[in-house]
């Protein structure tokens, strides 16, 4: 089970996430970046959220820890913005946390370099949950303390939006073209050497176990909570068995722009940023 705090105060939203994350402060005197239950993606996302989450640090790679946050809508009672204010009514009771990196700054490739290792076991985890959401456009990572930071599972699994096709939803291959981390020549063979085997059902059941009972009732198709929790746990396992075999990783759709700021670049970029090229040829 998650450690579940309770929300104290609402911060400010995320404008940048598309299902208005916000920032709260909690009881455990921690600060965290909320994911509604009352946001328009629905429970799933959360749900995505947690097994994923989970599943991604138990087997090594950074992502912030999790918490489940009980929310009194109350607390948003000063917010101005009515997005907001509906936002918090629609989610009272249990909602996602993740722990709030601050001064972390979004992942951008040109200014934060990955070797191949990490890159590799970054790929094969997005290719075991099948996310579509790690594209060069919208990388999802966060660099923090000089270190690579995993967030937003949200959308991933695509197979529990369709259960009686999971199976063979969860057997097909993952384009890794578009992948923010394919420039790095991710090394996907010594991550499957290395990760595959720790993908145990034990494991995805521990996973697994971590998401709230209520995220998970009346799914149909399943008659208890632990049943929908186990095709969770078997069809991650039955798409972990060979994964990296199906993974494809061709020339990206598109030059990836940076997004950051030169100040940012020029002095971390690895290699030649145009601003330096401009002072060089000076
Ligand atoms: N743990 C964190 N610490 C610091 N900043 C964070 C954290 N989690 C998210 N953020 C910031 O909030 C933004 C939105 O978060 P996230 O991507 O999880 O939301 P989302 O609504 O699922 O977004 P998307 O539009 O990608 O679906 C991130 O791009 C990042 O800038
Ligand atoms: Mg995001």
């Amino acid at each position: 089970m998650l450690t579940e705090v309770m929300a104290t105060r609402y911060v400010t939203p995320l404008r940048e996430g598309g299902s208005l994350p916000g920032i709260v402060e909690a009881d455990d005197l921690g600060t965290y970046v909320m994911k509604f239950t009352g946001a328009g993606q629905g429970r799933k996302t959360l749900v995505a959220e947690v097994i994923c989450g989970q599943l991604g640090r138990r087997l090594g790679l950074r992502v912030p820890e999790l918490v489940q946050i009980q929310l009194d809508p109350v607390i948003g009672l000063s917010e101005p913005d009515q997005e907001v204010q509906e936002l918090l009514k629609a989610s009272g009771g249990l909602n996602l946390g993740m722990d709030f990196l601050p001064g972390s700054i979004g992942f951008d490739p040109l200014a934060y370099e990955v070797d191949a290792r990490e890159a590799g076991r970054v790929v094969w985890f997005d290719a075991l949950i099948n996310n579509v959401d790690r594209s060069w456009r919208n990388p999802n990572m966060l660099v923090w303390h000089g270190e690579l930071w995993l967030i937003d599972h949200g959308a991933t699994m695509i197979w529990h939006h369709n259960w009686p096709g999971a199976r063979a939803s969860a057997a097909k291959p993952y384009d890794a073209s578009d992948h923010a981390l394919a420039p790095f020549g991710p090394d996907v063979e010594a991550a499957a050497a290395e990760l595959a085997p720790l993908v145990t059902e034990e494991l995805l059941t521990e996973a697994a176990a971590d998401v709230p009972d209520e995220w998970l009732v009346d799914e149909p198709g399943f008659d208890s909570t632990d049943a929908l929790r186990r095709a969770y746990v078997e069809t991650l396992l039955a798409r972990a068995d060979g994964i990296h075999e199906r993974i494809t990783l061709d020339e990206p759709s598109r030059p990836r722009p940076s997004q950051a700021p030169g100040w940012l670049t020029d002095h971390l970029t690895p290699w030649p940023h145009p601003t330096k090229q401009k002072d060089e040829n000076r």
